[in-house]
């Protein structure tokens, strides 16, 4: 595995700071593009189940987008820091059990995956490159192996 970046580092933390500005767009845009890939998993969000649409301003929606963005630039700070990406016991065992209980399997995380890299690329309009999606993918990557992992773990 080749080292992550300084510079890898700097895309995903300045893509994040401008991002975090607009979290009930960004959040609203993340779910409707994981919906849009794969209309199936609303069925598996509480806050979407019984709903037409998605609802606005949800603080469920938003706390989980905001924790996948947030976990994946974590990912990418520790990557480039230590060259891992370390999650404390408690969190991943949480992460685990919770996935795992929500009915969530590998293929779902790469729908998540495209959802979050279509949702940046729209978010930053010009700043988008091949390198920001790159390192973004390589952060988001190494967290999902973890979580993935641990739900092996404990099943
Ligand atoms: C809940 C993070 C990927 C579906 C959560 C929670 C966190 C989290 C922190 C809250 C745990 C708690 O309640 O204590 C992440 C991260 C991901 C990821 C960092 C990727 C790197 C996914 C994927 C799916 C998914 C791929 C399936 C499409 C859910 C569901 C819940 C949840 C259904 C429960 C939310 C609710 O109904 O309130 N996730 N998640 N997550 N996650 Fe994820």
């Amino acid at each position: 595995m080749g080292g992550f970046t300084e510079e890898q580092e700097a895309l995903v933390k300045t893509s994040w700071e401008s991002m975090k500005q607009n979290v009930p767009e960004l959040s609203l845009r993340f779910f409707s593009t994981i919906l849009e890939i794969a209309p199936a998993a609303k069925g598996m969000f509480s806050f979407l189940k019984d709903s037409d649409e998605i609802p606005h301003n949800n603080p469920r929606l938003k706390a989980h987008a905001i924790k996948v963005f947030k976990m994946t630039c974590e990912a990418a700070i520790q990557l480039r820091e230590k060259g891992e990406v370390v999650i404390s016991e408690n969190t991943l065992k949480n992460l685990g059990s919770v996935h795992l209980k929500k009915g969530v399997i590998d293929p779902h995380f790469e729908v998540v995956k495209e959802a979050l890299l279509r949702t940046i690329k729209e978010a930053v309009g010009e700043q988008w490159s091949e390198e920001m999606e790159k390192a973004w993918s390589e952060a988001y990557d190494q967290l999902a192996a973890a979580i993935k992992a641990e739900m092996k773990e404990e099943s």
